[in-house]
């Protein structure tokens, strides 16, 4: 916990700034190549300031964190295009790395994929928090020891997540996740929280026991963990 720093930010847009700034310095002092991305409502300020700055990640790769099983890149549900429309169709990066939610063998993928970004090694992990403290989708009682995986949802992000979909697609009941060990692994993780909906989530996290139903209480265990939130905890 006491290696957990917590910033106060004003909005949203403070916050997506206060991400640009710790990217810009990481660039700066050449300890940036490989960056863990995330989705969700939180990262599109983030993307927006990215995309907007002069940095430069022609150096960079990326790996994001999950992708819905069965859909393909082209559906405006998928995170792949998400990543596209926000990020990747506006800044030039040396390589991006989704998994592959349309994959013949999931479990291949799954084993692809960790093995790529542990090879890789992730220097930061961007990460947001669903409103029952999952991280990616390392939905409640997934264990410390988890790495890339085909995850089940939760009746509760099906709920929270399907209101994104913007067309008749119905929401994928399962996705591929890095698992907590994999995001573990990075050198140093940034979490943002905005907005009243991810305060039940960041108190459970604040009272600094590791719950493996609040899988964002994993983060204990990281020793330069960063959180930007709007909340006045
Ligand atoms: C999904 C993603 C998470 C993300 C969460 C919160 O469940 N898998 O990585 O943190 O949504 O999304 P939002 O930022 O829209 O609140």
């Amino acid at each position: 916990m006491e290696k957990c720093k917590l910033i106060k930010v004003e909005s949203p847009e403070k916050g997506a700034e206060q991400f640009y700034q710790l990217i810009k310095e990481e660039l700066e002092n050449d300890r940036l190549h490989v960056l863990g991305l995330a989705t969700g409502s939180t990262m599109i300020p983030v993307y927006a300031k990215l995309t907007a700055s002069e940095l430069d990640f022609s150096n960079v790769t990326t790996f994001n964190l999950d992708e819905y099983v069965g859909l393909p890149a082209t559906s405006p549900n998928s995170y792949a295009y998400f990543m596209d429309d926000h990020l990747f169709n506006k800044k030039k990066f040396k390589e991006t790395n989704i998994p592959n939610g349309m994959a013949a063998d999931l479990d291949a993928e799954c084993n692809r994929y960790e093995q790529a970004l542990q090879q890789a090694g992730l220097d930061i992990q961007l990460l947001g928090v669903g409103e029952n403290g999952h991280i990616a989708f390392n939905e409640p009682g997934t264990p410390a020891d988890s790495v890339t995986h085909v995850a089940e949802l939760t009746d509760s992000t099906l709920g929270v997540n399907s209101q994104y979909f913007d067309n008749d697609e119905k929401i994928p009941t399962t996705a591929l996740t890095m698992g907590i060990a994999s995001i573990m692994s990075a050198k140093k993780l940034v979490l943002l929280a905005f907005g009243e909906k991810k305060r039940p989530a960041i108190t459970k996290f604040l009272e600094g026991k590791i719950d493996s139903d609040w899988t964002i209480t994993y983060l204990h265990e990281h020793d330069d963990v960063t959180i930007i939130t709007d909340l006045d905890m």
